[in-house]
């Protein structure tokens, strides 16, 4: 006799594999994180950071080309009408696109308020005490500093790991004419007081994560004055034609005319 569980109509069998093959077929497609027909409807802070901010700014706010955004000490020291407005309008002359619909962007008022209580709330957390205490990175007047000074600074504070006159080290070259170029004064001041706690680069203090690191170790915090002085040294490396002097031999790429080409 024929036990009764394993006895199904084939009609039966056949309705149910048609009502549940498509949950577990494989490639069937998922649902988008952010529905591309209608971007405007997107209001999750992931999903807005992911297609709007991740790609430079990293996963998680920190270890992309720009600045960290994950930084309790940079949170503390900007307003949310100072991230709303750079968000929406970008900073001219640098890669940091304006991201405001009025202003040739993607996003609603509405999508930049996500993006900055987001990041607010998962950001903002617990600044260092010193925190207060810091020299501001907006709404700071602008002293001027001196580039003789700023030099010495640099060659006490820095040239531990930019090297001595800022050729690079163990870290990168921050008076390279390329590195200057694609960089904004406000970005200057704001690496320098806040350091890059990603990849490796002290506060203005000297500390690196809440520790004081033994590259600046006797080094009392650097002051406004101080950092004007960097300022002024730093860029006054900027240069006209950032990149130039173009190889003059060996370089037969499509388009290359050697400096001494007459036409
Ligand atoms: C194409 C790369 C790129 C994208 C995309 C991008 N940024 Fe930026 N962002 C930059 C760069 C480069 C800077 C530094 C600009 C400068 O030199 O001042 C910057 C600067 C900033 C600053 C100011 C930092 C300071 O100096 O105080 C904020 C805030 C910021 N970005 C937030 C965002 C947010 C939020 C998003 C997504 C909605 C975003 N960015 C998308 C490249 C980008
Ligand atoms: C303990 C090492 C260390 C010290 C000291 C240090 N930096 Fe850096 N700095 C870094 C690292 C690491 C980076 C990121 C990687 C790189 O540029 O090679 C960096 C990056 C930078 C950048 C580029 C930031 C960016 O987002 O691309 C600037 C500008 C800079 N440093 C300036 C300074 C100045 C000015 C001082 C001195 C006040 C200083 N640094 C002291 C390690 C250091």
């Amino acid at each position: 006799m024929k036990r009764a569980c394993c006895y199904m109509p084939p009609v039966i069998l056949l309705l149910c594999i048609t009502l549940t093959a498509c949950d577990w077929m494989p490639g069937k497609p998922v649902k988008p994180e952010v529905d591309r027909g209608n971007p405007e409807s997107v209001h999750d802070f992931s999903a807005l950071w992911k297609t709007n901010c991740q790609g430079c700014h990293g996963a998680s706010g920190r270890w992309g080309p720009a600045r960290p955004l994950n930084d309790p000490l940079y949170q503390a020291l900007v307003t949310d009408d100072w991230l709303r407005s750079t968000i929406a309008n970008g900073v001219e002359g640098t890669l940091m696109p304006p991201h405001a619909q009025q202003n040739g962007g993607w996003m609603t008022d509405q999508q930049i308020d996500v993006i900055v209580t987001g990041m607010r709330s998962r950001w903002r957390t617990s600044p260092p005490a010193y925190a207060a205490a810091s020299p501001a990175i907006i709404d700071f007047k602008s002293g001027s500093g001196d580039l003789h000074r700023g030099q010495q600074t640099f060659n006490t504070y820095c040239s531990s790991c930019h090297g001595h006159d800022g050729v690079g080290g163990s870290a990168g070259s921050p008076i390279d004419g390329s590195f200057l170029a694609l960089a904004s004064d406000q970005m200057l001041r704001a690496t320098i007081v806040c350091g890059r706690p990603d990849l490796g680069m002290p506060d203005w203090q000297g500390n690196l994560n809440g520790v004081r690191i033994p590259e600046q170790s006797g080094l009392a915090p650097l002051t406004d004055g101080q950092i004007d002085d960097l300022m002024a040294w730093l860029t006054s490396h900027r240069q006209e034609f950032p990149g130039q002097p173009y190889p003059s031999t060996g370089n037969n790429q499509p388009g290359y005319r050697s400096s001494g080409s007459k036409d």
